[in-house]
């Protein structure tokens, strides 16, 4: 009786040795298929030091995107409460991207939205990566360990551009845009430096991008008619809020366009998709109001302060 009892403990403890054998050994597989087909990455830390060490090393010199050959870029970026240095980057596409990052305090989070990169940036270590964007668009990145009061806000942008416009960019080269009749066309305009965070449908991208469509003739009619001018010639600096959103992030100045390239990309902007909330005396922008406010030697916080919440 004893024995047949034994027997038949041994038979269930052989059963569940046998079934946990196989979910270990299914796991590992599923590891492996991922590493293999899925383009999973660990990231590899690389070295170990103090803070101080690290970012003093060449390459944390000037975070920030560099092409060390054609279709190979080194990005490095440097967390700290509650910013990554720098926030938003441009990158070509289909290049191979190695990311260097690491955090100045305390620990932080690097998760790139619409990709498999999450990693921990680390005070004292580099996390290095490679990681190839096929696909052109806005890719948010977002701290997502929590590291102090201003832990949500500490967000970022890597803006992936087709590698011709990447590489005109590079070599300064104005990006034309002239319609057909020799006039330009904003749209074309908007297309080439404002949709990558703006959106080709003007509804930017909530919490990172403010929406245009639907904002700009209000910002005429609140604002004032020069409001406009000042914040494409001097950018926009500090915490807005647009629908109810609050934004906090950097609106560059665009005073290296031209004053008609200015001046279409605004009337695009009330007429593509603001026209009906528009005043029936309404005119259009016009290069020369553009030409009259350069000079006056504004800074991006200046911009805020003039506008009225
Ligand atoms: Cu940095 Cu959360």
């Amino acid at each position: 009786m004893e024995h047949r009892q034994h027997e038949q403990i041994a038979k269930w403890e052989r059963r569940w040795l046998a079934l946990s054998g196989l979910m270990s050994l299914t796991f590992v597989m599923l590891i492996a298929y991922n590493l293999a087909t899925e383009g999973t990455h660990i990231a590899q830390r690389t070295a170990k030091a103090t803070p101080e060490q690290i970012l003093a090393q060449d390459v944390f010199l000037e975070p920030g995107v560099r092409q060390l050959a054609p279709g190979k870029i080194q990005l490095t970026s440097v967390g700290q409460a509650f910013v990554f240095q720098p926030a938003n980057v441009r990158v070509p596409a289909g290049a191979e991207i190695e990311f260097f990052l690491t955090a100045r305090d305390v620990l932080h989070g690097y998760q790139i939205e619409k990709t498999n990169i999450n990693v921990e940036l680390i005070p004292g270590e580099i996390s290095r990566l490679l990681y190839t964007f096929d696909e052109p668009g806005v890719y948010r990145i977002t701290c997502n360990q929590y590291c102090g009061i201003g832990h949500h806000n500490m967000i970022g942008s890597i803006t992936v551009v087709p590698a011709s416009q990447w590489n005109a960019e590079q070599a300064g080269e104005p990006v034309v845009a002239m319609a057909e009749d020799g006039t330009v066309d904003g749209a074309a305009v908007y297309a080439a430096n404002c949709q990558s965070c703006h959106q080709a449908n003007g509804m930017g991208l909530t919490g990172a991008f403010p929406p245009v469509a639907g904002h700009s003739a209000e910002l005429v009619a609140s604002q004032g008619r020069d409001y406009l001018v000042n914040l494409l010639l001097y950018g926009l600096q500090g915490e807005i809020v647009v629908n109810g959103q609050s934004y906090n992030g950097v609106m560059p100045a665009w005073n290296a366009l031209s004053d008609e390239d200015l001046a279409a990309v605004t009337n695009y902007l009330l007429t593509e998709w603001d026209a009906s909330a528009l005043p029936s005396d309404f005119m259009p922008y016009e290069a020369a109001e553009f030409t009259a406010a350069r000079g006056q030697e504004l800074t991006a916080a200046d911009v805020y302060e003039a506008r009225t919440p």
